[in-house]
């Protein structure tokens, strides 16, 4: 069990220790880079084929070209994967504009970085999801109509680093950040549902967020169950009056929320609902093992 890093510079997988990139790499100079972040299951990672997808989309979205083809990118999870000894890993996959010189003209850096992180997968245990999380609505709002599109997963994570501070310094556990609007976009790093009156619901993209793989699952896996997610917009106050709140994402699937700006949401342990749908998730990564 252990950690294994796949530069491309090396093109082979090495301990943390010998994963050196250069400082003058922009994605640690300017988060000028894409990422994804995945589980695995049954050795594999989840969902593969849609987050190189989406790694494709968001690239274009900064008019970075991958150099890199899916089958090579596959095959080399699959040897730092196995490099690990790990049962289950974590999956990062980062692309940057790579190397250049100290300036921001992004037209002398033509030679992405691959950097592949792989870890043990560590997941909350069945009492932190029964527990849930207390999570905060920030004052941040999501730069929804600027330049940098939230559908874009991109490793500039500023903002969302912003709204856990203040989430964590209100005594939250995460955060909920807002679309200039006012209305509910995601987590920090999640996509953010809630059931009111029996209908699960959540943020159309239009709020400006990113449509996450989880998010995209959990909607075909609750139509299954014949509750059909209805998207649209969504408002402070919904998620403030739902008889359930939960946030998904790669790592932690679904994460109820139990808390929300400090008040109770529901019972304020998992809800009914959102315990079926997690049960149903758990057994769609247990098929895919
Ligand atoms: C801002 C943001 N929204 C949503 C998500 C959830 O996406 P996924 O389900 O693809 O992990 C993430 C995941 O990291 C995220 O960073």
């Amino acid at each position: 069990m252990g950690t294994k890093i796949y530069l491309s510079t090396t093109g082979a997988p090495v301990d943390p220790e010998d994963a050196r990139i250069s400082v003058f790499d922009r994605g640690f100079l300017y988060g000028d880079s894409v990422y994804e972040t995945m589980r695995s299951a049954g050795g594999r990672p989840v969902e593969l084929a849609r987050h190189l997808a989406r790694l494709h989309r968001s690239a274009a979205g900064i008019g970075l070209v991958i150099p890199f083809a899916d089958a090579a990118l596959g095959d080399a999870i699959a040897q730092t994967h196995a490099a690990t000894g790990n049962p289950e890993s974590y999956v990062r996959v980062i692309v940057t504009r790579g190397v250049g010189p100290l300036m921001l003209d992004p037209r002398r850096s033509e030679d992405p970085t691959l950097v592949i992180i792989v870890q043990p997968l560590v997941v909350p245990d069945e009492a932190a999801y029964r527990r849930g999380l207390a999570a905060v609505i920030v004052g941040q709002t999501k730069t929804t109509g600027g330049l940098l599109d939230p559908a874009i997963k991109s490793g500039n994570y500023l903002g969302s680093i912003l709204a856990l501070r203040q989430a964590i310094a209100e005594g939250g556990d995460d955060a909920i950040l807002c679309a200039a609007t006012g209305e509910i976009a995601e987590g920090a790093t999640s996509n953010v549902f809630f059931v009111a009156e029996g209908v699960v619901r959540t943020p159309d993209l239009q709020a400006g967020l990113l449509a996450g793989i989880t998010r995209e699952v959990v909607c075909e896996l609750s139509a299954e169950l014949g509750l059909p997610v209805q998207t649209g917009r969504v408002w402070p106050d919904d998620l403030r009056g739902a008889d359930e709140v939960f946030l998904t994402s790669s790592v932690r699937g679904i994460m109820p929320v139990t808390k929300l700006d400090g008040r109770v949401v529901g019972g304020g342990v998992e809800g009914p609902i959102t315990a079926r749908l997690r049960a149903r998730y758990d057994a769609y990564l247990a098929a895919l093992g």
